[in-house]
Formats: structure tokens, sequence, C-alpha cells
């Protein structure tokens, strides 16, 4: 039985650990995740190998001879066995729940000297806003290196979740109230932030880029950015508030099919009899007014007039009207 027992859990320990189950960790929290699942695959690799071993022993050693139609022995009770088979799983239990509380917590505790990050979701598009860095505002999530950053995150329309595989936090963000999330980056790179709630017919292409860099070239690229390197440009815009995910722009080099393509606004708004720039803002601002044939109304999200700035409006107008070029 022993024999089974041993063979069983070299097998199941060859996939657990031969298959790269989960991404490569970029973060603290994401280690302490990992030890969790670790500990638990441990515990069900025992447990396993246990049960298998005993099946298959008793299924080859009591195997009934074909012509044996008789009842097995009746056997009532053995407290002994009971107590074993319920004590040793209500530790073992207890232990998985203990250490991921314990985990859980770590994870939320942001130490004392976060980077602070708003985030904004909305359909389909994330934004980024830096308090401590002058209200710093992005469509790429920038992140220093070794220091933890505490989210604080809202939804403008519908509930989304936050999610970067590689540093295993995941949280939801949920219209009318806030909530949180840490994640200390441990190693820099290149990743993307997922949105992992089915919010709509743009849910697959709501992500985000995230760079995690060093303190040093943190501090550059936000330099650079207050002094208006990315800016409210109409180009910068469309691209944080994620209109390329839904629409194809030639300038902006964006494909998305979701709606109308913007090359043709020109004609549309002739269409609509208005000026071009006059019909791109109605549609930003009120989409549902005139809605292209073969789209469907309530599928572009109606906020966007109440969560841009006049001004970003206007940015954005320019640049699908071809006035800024
Ligand atoms: Cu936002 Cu899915």
């Amino acid at each position: 039985m022993a024999g089974i027992g041993i063979v069983v859990a070299i097998l199941v320990t060859l996939v657990a650990v031969l298959i790269p189950w989960l991404p490569t960790s970029a973060s603290e929290e994401m280690d302490r995740i990992e030890f969790v699942y670790w500990f638990a695959t441990v515990i069900a690799i025992g447990i396993f190998s246990l049960v298998v071993a005993v099946i298959v022993y008793s299924v080859m050693t009591f195997r009934a001879p074909p012509e044996d139609e008789s009842d097995g022995p009746s056997i009532h009770g053995h407290t002994g066995l009971e107590v074993v088979w319920t004590l040793i799983p209500a530790v073992l239990v207890v232990a998985i729940g203990v250490l991921s509380a314990v985990v859980l917590s770590q994870n939320g505790n942001a130490g004392t000297n976060p980077l602070a990050v708003n985030v904004y979701a909305q359909q389909f598009a994330w934004r980024f806003e830096y308090p401590q860095q002058d209200k710093l505002k992005t469509g790429e999530l920038v992140l220093p290196l070794g220091r933890s950053v505490e989210f604080d995150m809202t939804s403008v329309d519908v509930i989304h979740s936050f999610w970067i595989p590689e540093m295993g936090q995941k949280q939801d963000l949920v219209p009318g109230i806030q909530t949180k999330i840490v994640v200390t980056p441990k190693r820099t790179g290149t990743f993307t932030l997922i949105c992992t709630e089915l919010c709509g017919l743009g849910h697959a292409t709501m992500r985000a880029p995230v760079r995690v860099l060093s303190q040093a070239d943190f501090d550059a690229w936000v330099t650079e950015q207050q002094s208006g390197g990315g800016g409210d440009s109409g180009a910068a815009l469309f691209t944080a508030a994620g209109c390329g995910s839904c629409h194809t722009f030639g300038p902006a080099g964006s494909t998305g099919a979701i709606g109308p393509s913007l090359d043709d606004l020109a004609a549309a708004a002739e269409k609509a009899g208005q000026p071009v720039d006059v019909y791109a803002r109605e549609s930003i601002v009120d989409p549902g007014k005139v809605v292209a044939g073969g789209y469907s109304d309530g599928v572009m999200p109606k906020s966007y007039g109440e969560s841009y700035s006049a001004e970003e409006i206007d940015a954005l107008v320019q640049y699908l009207s071809g006035a800024e070029q």
C-alpha cells in the first residue's frame, strides 16, 4: 500500500511542478499567494495519494472471486478511526484557513509610505491618477520598483475588476463605492492590467499597459509627464480613454470594430447635416442621439461627457475632426 501511495505522490507532484500553472511572480503579494497555493497543494497531494493507495490496494486485495455472491461482514463504527479521520482534516483545514488569513492581512497592508494611485474604470478603459504627483493623469499604469502602491478604485458605470496576473492581487471596482488593493512590484518589466468582470461588449478589450520602473526611472517619467510630455492632446486622450478598443481610426492606428470606424466620421457628419466637430462632440457626449447604421444604441457609454473635462472633450473633438494634425 505504501508503494502505491509513493508512486501516486510522485506522479501528482510531477504534474504540480512541471506544468507552469501560475505566471512568474512580479510582486511580493503574489509570492505570498503562491506560498498558500503550494501549502494547500502539498496537503492535497498527501491526502490524494493516501486515498488512492487505500482504494487501489483494497480493490486488488479484497476482490471477491466471480462465484462468491455472499455479502461482506457487517462492520459497525470504529471510534479510533473516526477520531483520526475527523481530527486530521480539521487540523489541516484550520491550518490553511489561518495561513490564508495571515496572507490576506499582509497583502492588504500598504505599510507607512505607499504610493497612492486612483483608478477609474469605465466601459472600456482604465484611467489612473497620481494624487501625490500633482494629480498626474495617465492611461498607462507606471509603478516604481519595490514600493507598495495603494490603489483607490471606483467605477464610473458598471462593475469592473482589476487584475495584473503576475501581481496576483484582484479587486472589483464598483460604482458608488471606493475599493482598495495593494501591490508591491518586485521586478521591472512590462505587464498588462486586465478587466476580469464581464462588463459589456468591449470587456475583452479592456486592458491597460503596466510598466514597472526603477525608482529613478519612475521619477524621470513623472517629471516628463508633468512637463506636458503626455498632456491633454487629443491623441493621448484617444488612447487613454480606450476609444481605439472599439473604433478604427487611421491617425491613431486603431482597428477596433465594436463601434463605427472614425475614418468615416466626415461622411457620417455630412449625412447628419452637421459640421464634423459638432457631430463628433455630440457623438461623444450623447452617443444615443445619432446611431450609425448597423450598430446598436447603448453600447457606447453615455458617461464620457461627465467623466472628462470640457478641455479634454475639446481636444478629443479636434483630434477626431482632423483639426489637430
Ligand atoms: Cu471592464 Cu470587463
